[in-house]
């Protein structure tokens, strides 16, 4: 199997340095253990992700896994799916799904998560709030005390329209957390950066904590233009963590 495998289950008994991108394929390898033949499966967006996707086309094409359906959370991962002959559907014809892989950007210790680093959370969070199970793939860097405490941003999807009206809404909203809202761009030409619904991403920087994280998230919903925020709460039903130390996974 590929090096990232081999060193999931032969611990060498010196200390191996793994790259982040070697953590993540171990993480995303070891969910699609949970994958079982003829499962609906929601397929997670990111460089996490991937490699769970990828390692579910390497099981199909060798038959070890049959009759999967698989739903996924972007246009990128869709493409990606595609090219690896995965069966694929929607939410309208398969409303439930059985188990969802997916990587975050930040995973708080109750498992809360931030998502949408990658753009793609309006999409994941329709498909995961859907599943049945929902393990979720990060290396150990993505693991923080408190949501916002990676000093990464937290990314809310809102409508073009009068979109520094809706930015300067989020920004007041969170005056107690200093917040700084920047709408995203893309580096070259700092064009706003569109999602795959031709929205765009306001992304939050709290110097604080913002407290009640289901208040929160309640209060950026009821900012008119707001489609959805990149908090997951109390959505992952498992979390796989690769690190310098082996895999841990937990269950809530
Ligand atoms: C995309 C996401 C990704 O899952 C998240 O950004 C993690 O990405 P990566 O696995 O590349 O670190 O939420 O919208």
């Amino acid at each position: 199997d590929t090096a990232a495998g081999a060193l999931m289950t032969s611990p060498s008994p010196s200390p191996v340095s793994l790259s982040q991108d070697e953590l993540k394929k171990i993480a995303g390898f070891k969910a699609v253990e949970f994958v079982e033949s003829g499962m609906v499966v929601g397929l997670g967006t990111g460089s996490t992700a991937k490699h769970a996707v990828d390692r579910i086309g390497e099981l199909l094409r060798q038959g070890i896994l049959t009759g999967i359906v698989g739903i996924p959370t972007s246009k990128k991962t869709h493409e990606q799916a595609l090219s690896l002959n995965i069966p694929l559907s929607d939410l309208e014809t398969h409303p439930v799904i059985d188990l969802a892989i997916d990587g975050a950007d930040e995973v708080d210790p109750d498992m809360n998560l931030v998502k949408g680093r990658g753009g793609s959370l309006l999409r994941e969070k329709m498909i995961e709030c859907v599943s049945k199970k929902f393990v979720v793939i990060v290396d150990e860097s993505k693991l923080v005390d408190y949501i916002g405490g990676s000093g990464l941003a937290m990314p809310v999807e809102i409508v073009p329209f009068c979109w520094k009206f809706t930015a300067q809404m989020l920004q007041s909203l969170f005056k107690d957390a200093d917040c700084v809202a920047k709408l995203r761009t893309l580096p070259e030409s700092k064009d706003p950066y569109v999602t795959d619904n031709n929205n765009y991403i306001i992304d939050l920087y709290f110097k604080k904590s913002i407290g009640d994280l289901k208040a929160a998230g309640d209060a950026i919903l009821r900012i008119p233009g707001v489609v959805e925020h990149g908090m997951f709460l109390d959505m992952a039903t498992t979390l796989i963590v690769a690190g310098e130390h082996g895999v841990t996974v937990k269950k809530n």
